[in-house]
Order: structure tokens, then C-alpha cells, then sequence
């Protein structure tokens, strides 16, 4: 499947998109027990927005995901970031039995998926997992906030409305941040054998008219982003139609889903 994660998106990706916020981390170092001796697979990783903050953490992550150019950026985040204990490697949610054997019997601290668990076979995955991940260490399924078009705010009605008319479809997608997809992830993780908690930290922040553009474009697939000749146009006119509505105000809610393996259980 072509996700579009590819040339100026993933830029824009890179310089728009939310990280996670230090208590984030720290939440989900605590309620797995992650320490220096652990080794993290960090699935669709992206531009390293989840997997540089826990790199820092561990002994060491590897990051996977199916777009090359978001890997490359990626490993560039890192170099400036000064981050030197990540793997970055071409793969998908599939490869989680491959890596698990590859680490042996040092076994994962975690399997951390940072938006993007709406990709994969959810349920094969957290069943994959299980026996890779040591005792007490899990699966974290974070989200970071529902997507900018989908927030209940006048500003963000108004960036719906003038994306529908530019893509001529319908927005829907809540990319898993939804109940409903949350609470099917929960009971996946319970029913593949995990101790579930669920846990969240919200925040408030304020957008520029230029973070909803650059937000926007980090979102759209290559094939649907503005041409570079378009972009100064589409930018002009959605600043037009949102400007009546500042402040950009964004209640951001990152959830993490997080399924720790019951001691006891062992590699069959
Ligand atoms: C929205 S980005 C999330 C990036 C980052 N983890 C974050 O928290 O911002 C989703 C990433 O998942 C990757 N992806 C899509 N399908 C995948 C799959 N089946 N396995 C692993 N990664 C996948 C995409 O290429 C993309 O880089």
C-alpha cells in the first residue's frame, strides 16, 4: 500500500508535527520499566517523533517503517539530535517476529507504535509480540491529538470545509484517536494476553496560520499535496477563511494504550 509518506511530505512532516511532551515519555518509561539495559521496536517511526525522546532512554531502539525518505530524515533528526543507539530499518509491523528472534533471548522492554497503529493488523501484531517482550515490558499504542480538521472548534470546521472542497471528498479519518478504535485496540490487548492501563496527558496550545498549513501538508499523501506553484495560492486562501476565527486554540490529547505482558508468560 503507497501511504504517500514521500518526498516534500515528509519534510513537512518532519518540521509540523507534533513530538511528545517529556511527561509522555516519562509516563510510558514508568509503567513499563524501561531502563538502559532495555531494547525498544519502535514500528512506523517516521521522522523519529517517538523513537529519539525513548532512544534516550533505553540501551538502544530499532525504528522501523516502510518509507525510506521518512527513515533517512529520520536518521538525520538523530545525527542533529546527537542520538547514536538507533537502527533505522526498512520494514512494517510484520517484520516484529524477524526483529524478536533477531534480539533473542535478551528479549524487547517494548514495542512502541506512535500514530500509526491504524497501518497494521493490530491483532496479529499484539499476538506476535507477547513472546519477544520481557516480563513487565509491553505494547505502548500512542496517539498525539486528533487531527487538525476533526477538532471540535470553529477554526478547524472551517480547515474541513476548505480541504473537502480542495480533495473533493469527504474527511473522516480519525487515524485510531477515535473511542471506538481506541476501545478495539484495548480489548485486542487484553484478548492477546496484556495488562492493559490506559493513561493520557493533555495540554493546550496555540497554532500559527503557518502550522495549519505546514500541519495540513504533512498529512496529505504526495500525490494530493499542493504543486510548490499551487502552494502559495492554497496557503493565501485558507489564511483567508480562517483568520476570523483566531485564536488558533488546540486541546491536544496523547493517549497511551499500554498492554504489559503478565510475568510468567514464556517464550513457547
Ligand atoms: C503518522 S506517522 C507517525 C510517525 C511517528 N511515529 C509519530 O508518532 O509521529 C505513521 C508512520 O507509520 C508508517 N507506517 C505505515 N504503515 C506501516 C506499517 N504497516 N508498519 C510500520 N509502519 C507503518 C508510515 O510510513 C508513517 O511513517
Amino acid at each position: 500500500m503507497d501511504l504517500g509518506f514521500r518526498g516534500d511530505v515528509v519534510d513537512f512532516y518532519h518540521r509540523f508535527r507534533r513530538g511528545y511532551p517529556p511527561t509522555v515519555i516519562d509516563s510510558l518509561a514508568g509503567t513499563l520499566g524501561l531502563t538502559t539495559d532495555d531494547v525498544v521496536v519502535d514500528l512506523g517511526c517516521g521522522t523519529g517523533q517517538l523513537t529519539l525522546p525513548v532512544a534516550e532512554r533505553v540501551r538502544s531502539v530499532v525504528a522501523v517503517d516502510p518509507e525510506p525518505d521518512m527513515l533517512l530524515r529520520a536518521r538525520r533528526a538523530a545525527r542533529d539530535r546527537g542520538v547514536v543507539n538507533v537502527s533505522w530499518m526498512l520494514g512494517t509491523d510484520t517484520d516484529i517476529r524477524t526483529l524478536g528472534a533477531l534480539i533473542g533471548d535478551r528479549r524487547l522492554g517494548a514495542v512502541t507504535i506512535g500514530q500509526a497503529l491504524h497501518w497494521m493488523d493490530h491483532e496479529e501484531l499484539f499476538r506476535a509480540a507477547v513472546p519477544f517482550l520481557r516480563p513487565g515490558g509491553g505494547v505502548a499504542v500512542v496517539t498525539n491529538g486528533t487531527p487538525l480538521w476533526l477538532q471540535n472548534t470553529a477554526w478547524s470546521r472551517v480547515l474541513r470545509g476548505y480541504l473537502e472542497d480542495w480533495l473533493g471528498s469527504k474527511l473522516t479519518g480519525t487515524c485510531g484517536t477515535d473511542e471506538a478504535s481506541q476501545r478495539q485496540y484495548r480489548d485486542s490487548l487484553t484478548a492477546a494476553g496484556y495488562d492493559v492501563t490506559v493513561t493520557s496527558v493533555d495540554y493546550i496550545d496555540e497554532l500559527s496560520a503557518d502550522q495549519i498549513v505546514g500541519g495540513v501538508y504533512s498529512a496529505l499523501p504526495v500525490n494530493r499535496l499542493p504543486s510548490p506553484e499551487q502552494r502559495p495560492h492554497f496557503a493565501e486562501r485558507l489564511c483567508h477563511v480562517l483568520e476570523p476565527h483566531l485564536p488558533f486554540t488546540e486541546r491536544i490529547q496523547v493517549t497511551m494504550l499500554i498492554g504489559r505482558v503478565r510475568r510468567g508468560k514464556q517464550i513457547p
